[in-house]
This record gives C-alpha cells, structure tokens and sequence, in this order.
C-alpha cells in the first residue's frame, strides 16, 4: 500500500501512519508542520512533505507524493481545523479556514487522488469527519458545518469513483486528547464561563456512554481496516467510532 496522510504529524493522522508502515505500507506524511512530519516519516521510514493544504494545490500535492511513492494505492484526508467560538460572535476567518482546509482541501486532494486510483481501477480513500457534524454545537458551528459538508463531499466521491473501483469511506472518532482538542475544549470552558478546565473535561468524558475517551491508535486501526480489509463492496460508509456519542 502506497498511503497519502494529511495532518500526519500529530494526533491521529500520525498514528494512522505509524500503524500503516507496520503493516508495510509506505507513508506520504502532507502536514504544514515540517519537523512534525520529519519526525513521523523517520519513525516509519516514510516521506515528509511539507504543504499547507490552505494555499497549495491540492493536485500538485497528490501528484508530488505519488511520485516519491511510486504509486498511489491510499489516501486518508486527516488533516483538520477547527476553533471553538460563540455563534453569536462567529468571524468570517473561521469560516474560511475551517472551510478551506477540512472541505475545500479534502475535496480537491480526493478528486486527485481518485482521477490517479480511477485510472488504475482500484484505491481506497478514508475521510475524516466527526460526530460534530450530526450535533447542535452553537460554540462550534463552522466546525460541526464543515464536518457535515464532509459526509456530503464522501457521499459524492464514492458514487462518482464507485464504477471505477475506487472505494470513499469516513470515520468519525469519539474524543481523542490531542492538541486540535485540547484547544478547542479550553476555547469551550472560556465560552461557559468555566475555569476549572480539569473538572470541565471530566464532565464532558462522563457524558460519552462508554465512560472514557479513545485513544488515536484505537481508531487507527478502524481507519486501517477500510484501508486494508474492508470488504470492496462497503463505499460510501460513515463508521461511528465515538464510544456512543454519535447515536445514528
Ligand atoms: N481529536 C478529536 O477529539 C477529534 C474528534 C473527531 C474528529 N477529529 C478529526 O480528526 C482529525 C485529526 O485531528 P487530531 O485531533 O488528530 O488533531 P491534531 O491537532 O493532533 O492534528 C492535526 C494535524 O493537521 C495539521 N494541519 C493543520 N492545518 C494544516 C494545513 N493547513 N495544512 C497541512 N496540515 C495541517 C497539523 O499540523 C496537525 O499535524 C481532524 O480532521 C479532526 O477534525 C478529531
């Protein structure tokens, strides 16, 4: 497997990448933080490449990638952005940012890559969206919207690649302490008005029904099957890895 991960150097892209290589998978790790993805493609005998999915083409970095690869069998669109503000206060530059990485970028990298995977009859793309997208979250709204656009982008790529073989997938995981979420809770304590963040993020884990968060391996792995084993016949599947929090 010759596998593209964007937001590969942190949280849950770096441990798709890292579990990817040890099932033999050579890894494209796409982040704006370069030592990041330095360190992540050492660790796996990988390639960093350095981009921002905001102001690059998405098609040059698809094609970049493919190159140093060889091929292209995966791409996993991980890379995300998201910040916690009041609806009644929301700025136009959350919007966009939000928007121009988590739907504009993932749209375009995922028409790249399907026209490459398309034109050998086979590949396997693994959105990431999130419970958010099915959640009323007024401190969260360009986030939750984004997500809701990516189920929407996912559904539209697996019927438009499905004849070619070509297999378009997404997993929402439950929480996960990684840096996007440490920030983006804290913004939320400020917004309640809450300064004992420990006590606010214990209360907020007690409300998932299996009672704790999950770790980024855990839903690596899930990323991984659609990758690597899901049967071919599975496209267009939203997978709900968040512990019960996402009831659909
Ligand atoms: N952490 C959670 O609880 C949670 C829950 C549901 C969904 N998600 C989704 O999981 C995905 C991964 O998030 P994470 O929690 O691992 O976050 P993270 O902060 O650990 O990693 C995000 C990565 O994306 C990279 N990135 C950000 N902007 C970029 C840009 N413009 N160009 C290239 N790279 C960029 C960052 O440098 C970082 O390496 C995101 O799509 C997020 O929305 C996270």
């Amino acid at each position: 497997m010759r596998l593209i991960v964007t937001g590969g150097a942190s949280g849950l892209g770096k441990a798709v990448a890292l579990e990817a290589a040890a099932r033999g998978a050579k890894v494209a790790i796409v982040d704006i933080d370069a030592k990041g993805a330095e360190a992540v493609a050492g660790q796996c005998k990988g390639i960093a490449h350095h981009a921002d999915l905001i102001n690059d083409d998405a098609a040059k970095i698809v094609a970049d990638c493919t190159a140093k690869l060889g091929g292209l069998d995966g791409l996993v669109n991980n890379a995300g952005y998201g910040a916690g503000e009041a609806f009644l206060e929301m700025k136009p530059s959350t919007w966009d940012r939000t928007f121009d990485l988590n739907v504009r970028a993932l749209a375009f990298l995922t028409s790249a890559a399907g026209k490459i995977m398309a034109a050998q009859k086979k590949g396997r793309i693994v959105n990431i969206t999130s419970p958010a997208s099915r959640m009323a979250l007024p401190n969260y709204t360009a986030y939750a919207a984004s997500k809701a656009a990516v189920d929407s982008v996912t559904r539209a790529a697996a019927v438009a690649l499905a004849p070619h073989g070509v297999r378009v997938n997404s997993i929402a995981p439950g929480m996960m302490d990684t840096p996007m979420q440490r920030d983006t809770e804290i913004a939320f304590a400020k917004l309640e008005g809450r300064s004992d963040i420990e006590k606010f993020l214990a209360e907020r884990t007690a409300r998932i029904p299996v009672g704790h968060r999950v770790e980024p391996e855990e839903v690596a792995e899930a990323v991984l099957w659609l990758l690597f084993d899901a049967p071919d016949y599975i496209t267009a599947e939203r997978m709900n890895l968040s512990g019960g929090l996402d009831k659909d």
